[in-house]
């Protein structure tokens, strides 16, 4: 019977996992195994701290429902999701860049008409108006996405955390028109604290880190021939577009938000008070861009059949 000891136990479950039978559940398997064990040679754990460690990973899966996702938010908070993002979604410089998904995206978001108020008429801020541009690399419209948005209220809750998570507002799904433009009315989000009642709480504590994200508009846009992406629009201004808890922004990403008196909207609504306006354009990503991976002879195929459906 062989035994092991702190030298010879990582060769040991390296080598157990030599018969795995996917390639790729092994590779990732034995990377974890080799950087687990090179962390807890580093760190060197009591007992009780590895005690420990296990009851925050046990808590942070038991603070997990339908509404309330904290490992994303440890994922986030520990700058995973950002780096996650990062390698997969490899755009180019003139493409407007993804950022993080965060925890209060939900799938069943109502499908809302363009120029529709999502706001649910229970947000105090100010009224704000958005429109959205969703182009290509060239700048050319495209038509038809599906654009899902959601975001906080003026004091920074999500709907979903608010009475049970069981009223959706503030979210909405739309359907690009044949300019490739979404609009509609809601009010300004705030900038607002990650959840940090439970166990990504005290991490943030045990490290002297605030829990703020400065404020902004969630946007995923999905539309055939295209990369989806997932992005924010920052408020420009915010104080905590420099430390943002979940490592998000990017330059890109921050817009005027613009304060505008009391008159017509850019739909034709006569507002009787201060409102905001939010313009911003999409730049999306083809699936197959030039310069990719992909052979010459397969690389305007996509693009190609989309630009011949576009409406001239
Ligand atoms: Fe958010």
């Amino acid at each position: 019977m062989r035994e092991f000891d702190e030298t010879s136990v990582t060769a040991e479950v390296l080598r157990r996992l030599e018969a795995a039978p996917a390639p790729r559940a092994r590779e990732i398997i034995g990377a974890l195994v080799r950087h687990l064990h090179a962390f807890v040679r580093e760190v060197a754990p009591t007992e009780a701290e590895w005690a420990q460690a296990i009851d925050f990973l046990t808590r942070t899966g038991q603070m997990c429902d339908a509404t309330r996702q904290e490992f994303i938010l440890l994922s986030d908070t520990l700058g995973v999701s950002t780096l996650v993002d990062a390698i997969n979604n490899r755009f180019p410089p003139a493409a407007t860049p993804s950022t993080v998904l965060g925890p209060f995206f939900v799938a069943d978001a109502p499908r809302a008409a363009l120029g529709a108020d999502i706001d649910g008429g229970d947000g105090s801020g100010a009224r704000l108006h958005v429109t959205a541009e969703i182009v290509d690399l060239a700048g050319a419209a495209i038509p038809g996405a599906v654009v899902d948005v959601w975001h906080a209220d003026a004091e920074g809750f999500y709907d979903v955390q608010r009475d049970g998570g069981k009223r959706r507002a503030r979210r909405g799904r739309f359907t690009a028109d044949g300019a490739g433009r979404v609009h509609f009315w809601t009010t300004m989000p705030a900038s607002y604290p990650v959840p940090h009642d439970g166990p990504v709480g005290e991490m943030l504590a045990a490290t002297g880190r605030h829990a703020w994200r400065p404020a902004h508009v969630h946007f995923m846009i999905a539309t055939p021939g295209y990369r989806r992406l997932v992005t924010h629009v920052f408020v420009a201004g915010d104080r905590y577009l420099e430390s943002d808890a979940v490592f998000g922004v990017k330059e890109a990403l921050i817009a005027e938000y613009r304060a505008m008196p009391p008159g017509r909207a850019p739909d034709g609504t006569r507002m009787a008070a201060p409102y905001r306006t939010l313009a911003y354009r999409f730049v999306l990503t083809p699936e197959d861009p030039a310069g990719g991976k992909s052979p010459p002879a397969h690389r305007d195929g996509p693009r190609a059949r989309h630009r011949s459906a576009r409406p001239r």
